[in-house]
């Protein structure tokens, strides 16, 4: 699937300025086809990167506040307690390219710490999203170039021309890698490691294989405040498609499957059911379930391979005492 969405047009960029995001409204997303192609297999789909509508991505910013989401809290307790490690790795000049908009603590205690960075660009496919990041850390890094991209990362994309100089150095926390089925996030990290100059680096967070219960624990919360952010991509999709989901009949259940070691978040429809949207009716049996998002759970060695596989060598990677999670330094191998 490929959104064509426009990137920034940097030389009209002021580095100084608010981003006017109205310059580069985003082409209208495939969301309805997306959709019935994936309710067309089993179980039935949708590419969980629907989730992340405004109040989607709000409902995620309280996710990662919430006591059993480890993840966030553990990475960001590694980036400063390796941060000069890090930055060292990292090095002087580097020109940082986050993918999604990174406006969070971690993003601005990384680039506190960077050796005279040549430029920081935030990658994401909302421009909201964009400008609320590019202007808070405007007013924290005054002197730094923040050149917002607006594209869809997980599609075809390249950086701006307009923005060289600096070694490139990607940065992709949170584990969002581990939205990908293992073999699509072999071919976004090949993808990224040949938008890389040769000499270029990856930082990236990976969560780790571990306990089912606390897995399950973190993606099933008390407050539902995770239940709430699956629901609502019902939601959206009855606002944007017209559909007519009662939300009252599908529950949140998040799944550690260990075979495969990933967490499936699961709607799961109460009873018999018919749900309609536009020309087409979709019947669901009680107990039957939408699928709307894997979350892979790496070991060490397993994350090493497939980064190998990718291009990318590990020059170092830091975990936590429970080795709840992983923050890694990669570099691109010269030959491809
Ligand atoms: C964004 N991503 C890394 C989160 C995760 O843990 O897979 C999304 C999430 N889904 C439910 N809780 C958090």
């Amino acid at each position: 699937m490929s959104l064509s969405l426009p990137t920034v047009e940097l030389s009209k960029v002021n580095h100084s300025m608010s981003l006017d995001v109205s310059s580069f409204p985003p082409a209208p997303r495939p969301l309805y086809t997306d959709v019935v192609a994936g309710f067309n297999q089993t179980p039935r789909t949708i590419p969980c990167k629907y989730l992340y509508d405004d109040r989607g991505s709000q409902l995620f910013n309280e996710i990662c506040d919430l006591d059993e989401y480890y993840p966030t809290r553990t990475e960001l307790h590694l980036t400063r307690k390796y941060l000069e490690q890090i930055a060292a790795h990292i090095g002087t000049g580097a020109r940082l390219v986050e993918l999604g908009a990174g406006s969070g603590l971690k993003t601005r205690v990384l680039l506190g710490e960077l050796i005279d960075p040549h430029s920081y660009l935030p990658v994401d496919i909302s421009p909201m999203e964009l400008r609320r990041c590019s202007d808070r850390l405007r007013k924290d890094f005054p002197d730094l170039p923040i050149i917002p991209v607006c594209v869809d990362y997980t599609a075809d994309w390249q950086l701006p021309t307009s923005s060289v100089g600096g070694r490139t150095v990607f940065y992709y926390p949170g584990s969002t890698i581990g939205n990908f089925y293992p073999r699509q996030a072999c071919s976004f990290l090949k993808n990224l490691s040949h938008l890389a100059d040769p000499d270029g680096g990856l930082l990236v967070g990976v969560d780790l294989h571990k306990d089912t219960a606390l897995l399950e624990a973190a993606y099933n919360d008390r407050q539902g405040v995770t239940a709430e952010f699956n629901r609502n991509l019902l939601r959206r999709i009855n606002r944007e498609c017209g559909a007519d989901f009662d939300l009252d009949r599908f529950e949140h259940l998040a799944v550690y499957d260990e075979e495969h070691r990933r967490i499936e978040m699961r709607l799961i429809s109460t009873c018999r059911q018919t749900v309609n949207f536009a020309n087409d009716r979709f019947s669901f049996e009680e107990g039957e379930y939408i699928l709307t998002e894997v979350s892979y759970k790496y070991a060490i060695e397993d994350f090493a391979n497939l980064a190998e596989e990718a291009y990318w060598r590990t020059r170092a990677f830091w975990t936590d005492r429970d080795q709840l999670f992983s923050l890694w330094y990669l570099e691109r191998e010269s030959v491809h």
